[in-house]
């Protein structure tokens, strides 16, 4: 099987516009949740009111501006999502230094860029237009600011890149399958380099509607946003929604170091699984989770005591969070250097990002990226009281230098999808 490295990657999140900028606040500590309040009548219906939103400003300062990335007139036909998608393969592409105009290298390069919920505005506005004022009222750009695969399309468009194009859409395991089925697509030879992620911006009172009828969101704490999305801790009350896309240019390896690209690190591994359970709800045990992660590693030909960290899913909610921690304490537990929970290290960096859903996936694993190429361990924001029954190292509140050489990302996502991906150091 041919092997897949990562030579690039590129990220808009709450924390900033770009990798550099991310990671820095990341490991600063900073938060990316603020209030929703200001926003309009209809957010202040919501019980509510913390996102993790995209900060704007200048390119330069790290932050958002769609004019940064694209002209006023592509900007008119795409959805904020996909804007998110060209700006981070802009600059992924421009990190691995890949810019092919062969005709071979065009035909051998890929993208999969998915979406969990894709343009909620866009539908609402039209819906509401369409409702009103009939057919004259409807875009002609409708259907193409719509569509989930566009980001996908648009990247490929602005880059000239004809081998496979593809859209994963799992919700909040969007952006593990996205990277992990592009690393397939490599592995099988569909392609030799494949710009992967996830994208998502649905910053819209209706998506909040949604996920707080389903009581999946934070609550109690609308007065103090960057104390809201509390992974592990025992007042964690549901997940903080936030909006960003993640990168990355996968290669198949003799390709990267033909032409010496700069390698962040090796795809081993890629797990999924189902809980086959229910729409919503975790199984307890975290059945799913334990066989994605399980399956992961296998593909790796790894064994449980070879993981120096896992980034988790972990989003903050009472039963997700519980089931996860249920999961890797069944999988490492007792392993060689695992005698204790403590000696097993997690983190969930969505303390400082919120869950950005089909984004979340890609974000996290270029942070699991930047952890074994730093050698550092990001922190678990607002940790401070961990629930019982929980005893790893969850990198509490400031990072933790530690070697890491393997790691994996997990995604899980509602219907019950489990995603993992083992990811580790090319030394
Ligand atoms: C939808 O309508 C709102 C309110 O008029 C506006 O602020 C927003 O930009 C519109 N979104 C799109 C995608 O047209
Ligand atoms: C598997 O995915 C489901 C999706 O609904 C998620 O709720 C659950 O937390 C995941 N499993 C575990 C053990 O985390
Ligand atoms: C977890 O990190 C600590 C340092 O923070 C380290 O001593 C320990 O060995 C790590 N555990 C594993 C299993 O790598």
């Amino acid at each position: 099987m041919r092997r897949v490295v990562i030579t690039g990657l590129g990220a808009v999140t709450p924390l900033g516009a770009g990798i550099k900028h991310t990671w820095r606040r990341l490991l600063e500590c900073g938060s990316g949740i603020v209030s929703t309040t200001g926003r309009g009548a209809q957010f202040e219906t919501i019980p509510s009111r913390v996102a993790g939103l995209v900060p704007l400003g200048s390119r330069e300062d790290g932050k958002w501006q769609a004019k940064d990335w694209l002209p006023a007139s592509e900007e008119r036909q795409m959805a904020l999502f996909a804007q998110y998608a060209i700006a981070s393969a802009q600059e992924a592409l421009d990190d691995a230094g890949w810019h092919p105009t062969a005709q071979h290298d065009l035909e051998s390069t890929g993208v999969t860029i998915g979406s969990g919920i894709g343009n909620l505005d866009e539908a609402y506005n039209t819906s509401v237009a369409f409702h009103e004022g009939g057919y004259r009222k409807v875009s002609p750009l409708f259907v193409p600011r719509l569509l989930i695969n566009l980001a996908a399309g648009h990247v490929s468009i602005r880059h000239g890149f004809k081998g496979p194009n593809h859209a994963a859409t799992t919700a909040c395991t969007t952006g593990v399958h996205a990277i992990g089925d592009a690393s397939r697509l490599i592995a099988y030879g569909d392609a030799n380099v494949m710009v992967a992620g996830g994208a998502e911006s649905c910053i819209h009172p209706l998506a909040f509607a949604g996920f707080a009828r389903a009581r999946s969101l934070a609550t109690a704490w609308n007065d103090d946003p960057t104390a809201s999305s509390r992974p592990f801790d025992k007042d964690r009350a549901g997940f903080v929604m936030g909006e960003g896309a993640g990168i990355m240019v996968l290669e198949e390896l003799e390709h990267a170091t033909a032409r010496k690209a700069n390698i962040y690190a090796e795809i081993k591994g890629y797990g999924l699984s189902s809980d086959a359970y229910h729409m919503t709800a975790p199984r307890e045990d975290g059945e799913g989770a334990y066989l994605a992660m399980r399956q992961a590693l296998r593909h790796a030909k790894a064994t449980p005591e070879m993981v120096d960290y896992v980034n988790a899913h972990a989003t903050s909610t009472i039963l997700g969070d519980a089931a996860e921690n249920t999961a890797i304490k069944r999988l490492m537990l007792g392993q060689e250097g695992k005698e204790h929970a403590s000696d097993i290290n997690v983190s969930s960096t969505k303390g400082a990002v919120g869950h950005l859903l089909g984004a979340a996936g890609a974000v996290e694993a270029i942070f699991t990226t930047l952890a074994i190429q730093h050698n550092v361990l990001p922190p678990t924001l607002n940790l401070e009281n961990p629930s019982p029954g929980f005893e790893c190292n969850y990198v509490a509140k400031t990072p933790q230098d530690q070697r890491v050489d393997l790691a994996l990302s997990n995604s899980f996502g509602f219907g019950g999808t489990n995603a993992s991906l083992c990811l580790a150091a090319f030394r």
